[in-house]
């Protein structure tokens, strides 16, 4: 007599000696390798790694991946056609408070043109920019609940503001729910707009989307009081602000696999908290400057792939096609 989990675990061997047979067939990989490497706008240091990623990924299928990315300008856009920078999640606040009450619009924008600056320094170690970051977080929160500023108001910033999609993340958001592979947006910025932007846009946040993000969080009155805890910036994204007992925990318990999508340094240790023994596939969206070529190598050593001032989601879409077709 065989044990369920006996015959839980050979199906499952079964189902994987079954894709690479296929695979063996279809030449997904060096076909999506190709398609790469033949992007003028997509740096991979090592190909070679890159595809035996890919390859465990493929194995492995939608039910072993997981997704875990960034907002700010890695699923919202950097800037529109005319190269107008966009909004981040902070940003909501720049545009619109500055419409209502210029003098406090005002602050946001000269908290943004002081510090984004040090955030990407090239010449400032991550341990110098921190209390920078740390600064610049709690000054922004503080005006915010100084304000108190009301969810419908919030709500209404965001219908107004310029957060932007990259094209194609709204249909890669909903194929990855079609799918079942859940989506962890893991952002410094504020969740709750992150919350708000999605429901505006895809009709309401998909069942696969989870957050670790700094919350507002509201009072009866539904006035903004305080932040949650602990704070989130850009360099202390890791396993030291993800709650483990985080309900979405159990979701993506098992799944081996991660895809990593970020635009920052700050970015890369995003998968530490997912505890597994699979590759992370670290994908970076690039959107500095095509002449700082030292900062774009040093892109190229921390992702495997780098997509130069790309737009759009097209590369993150393939390559979950391509996990999502052999199985
Ligand atoms: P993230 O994209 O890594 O999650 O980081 C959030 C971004 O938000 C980061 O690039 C800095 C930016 N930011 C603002 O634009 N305005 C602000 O007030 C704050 C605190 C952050
Ligand atoms: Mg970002």
């Amino acid at each position: 007599m065989f044990k369920a989990t006996e015959i839980v675990a050979a199906a499952a061997a079964n189902a994987e000696a079954e894709c690479i047979e296929q695979l063996k067939k279809t030449d997904a990989i060096p076909l999506l390798m190709n398609f790469l490497l033949n992007q003028e706008n997509v740096l991979c240091r090592d190909p070679t790694t890159v595809a035996a990623k890919l390859r465990k990924m493929v194995i492995g299928g939608a039910g072993k991946t997981v997704v875990i990315s960034d907002f700010d300008y890695t699923l919202s856009r950097f800037e529109n056609e005319q190269g107008e920078r966009l909004s981040t999640t902070h940003g909501v606040f720049d545009d619109n408070v500055m419409r209502l009450k210029p003098e406090l619009g005002q602050k946001f924008i000269d908290l943004k043109a002081k510090y984004y600056p040090i955030e990407f320094s090239p010449k400032l170690t991550m341990e110098e920019k921190i209390p920078h970051m740390e600064t610049w977080w709690g000054t922004s929160h503080g005006l915010i609940i100084n304000e108190k500023f009301s969810k419908s108001t919030i709500e209404e910033f965001v219908r107004q503001s310029r957060i932007v999609f990259r094209d194609g993340a709204e249909d890669f958001i909903q194929s990855l729910d079609a799918h079942n592979i859940p989506l962890v947006i893991f952002s410094a910025g504020i969740g709750n707009i992150i919350e708000y932007f999605l429901q505006q846009k895809l009709g309401a946040i998909p069942r696969n989307t989870h957050f670790i993000s700094n919350m507002i969080l509201f009072d009866e009155e539904d006035k903004a009081c305080a932040f949650s805890e602990p704070l989130i910036h850009t360099f202390c994204k890791n396993s030291s602000v993800i709650q483990k007992e985080t309900s979405f925990f159990h979701e993506i318990a098992g799944r081996v696999n991660v895809i990593l999508l970020g635009d920052s340094m700050g970015d890369i240790h995003m998968d530490v908290g997912v505890e597994r023994d699979g590759p992370t596939l670290k994908v970076g969206y690039y959107n500095g400057s095509l002449e700082d070529t030292e900062a774009m190598e040093h892109y190229e050593q921390v992702y495997d792939i780098v997509l130069v001032r790309d737009p759009t989601f097209t590369v993150a879409q393939k390559i979950v096609d391509v996990i999502n077709s052999t199985h």
